[in-house]
């Protein structure tokens, strides 16, 4: 079953911020260049991929699963917001010229299954960038974020959201995801070609997917 956005909506944006000390704002940024024209950008949320999409003169049409986490994007960045399922995507085939998707993925039920769509609604030549977290791979860095994500993070959830199980999952769902080269192999069966940048360390990863 899906996680439930609705309930942690009023509080992401402050957590989100906060959680990754402001890096996300960065990240964002960093996947959005070089994208133009009409983009889609999936599991949108509260809308801060779309606002970073716009300011680069993008037209965005932003869906999500959360009634309330898209309440918010509407607030904030002028786009076309549709509720619905990254896995049943309500588009035609090759409707868009880039897609986006910043953790989003890892919240996916059938992960094959939304990429697929993703990559059925791009255009052949087209570009998806996925922004995912993960855990890093240097045994250096390992031990501190261990600490952080899994006392720290649901500590902030407990302090500032009042919601310390919400905070507990995310680590924990981070742990289980595949990441690097596992992520991109799924990519590679879905038949197109993939390159990852690794953000901070890699606790944040950036998937480069160009559509044959
Ligand atoms: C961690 S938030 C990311 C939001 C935003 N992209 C950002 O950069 O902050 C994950 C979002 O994925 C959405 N989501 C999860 N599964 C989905 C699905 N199958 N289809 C569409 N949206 C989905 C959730 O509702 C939630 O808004």
């Amino acid at each position: 079953m899906a996680y439930d956005f609705d309930t942690i909506a009023r509080d992401y944006d402050r957590m989100n911020h906060l959680m990754t000390l402001g890096l996300d704002r960065c990240w964002r940024r960093q996947a959005v260049k070089g994208l133009h024209g009409h983009v889609l950008d999936v599991a949108c949320g509260t809308g801060d991929m779309v606002l970073e999409l716009t300011k680069r003169g993008c037209t965005v049409t932003g869906v999500d699963l959360s009634e309330e986490m898209m309440s918010i994007a509407k607030t904030k960045a002028p786009a076309t917001y549709i509720l619905g399922d990254a896995e049943h995507l309500p588009f035609p085939d090759a409707a868009f010229v880039a897609v986006t998707c910043a953790f989003g993925v890892r919240n996916f039920v059938h992960l094959k299954k939304g990429l697929g769509e993703m990559l059925r609604v791009l255009k052949p030549g087209g570009r998806m960038v996925i922004l995912e977290l993960a855990t890093p791979d240097s045994v250096i860095i390992r031990p501190f974020y261990d600490f952080y994500a899994k006392h720290t993070i649901p500590l902030l959830g407990k302090w500032l959201a009042g919601n310390r199980t919400a905070y507990a999952y995310l680590p924990e769902s981070i742990e289980r995801f595949p990441k690097g080269e596992d992520f991109m192999q799924i990519i590679k069966e879905l038949g197109a070609a993939v390159v990852q940048h690794k953000q901070t360390f890699g606790v944040c990863r950036m998937y480069q997917i160009t559509k044959p």
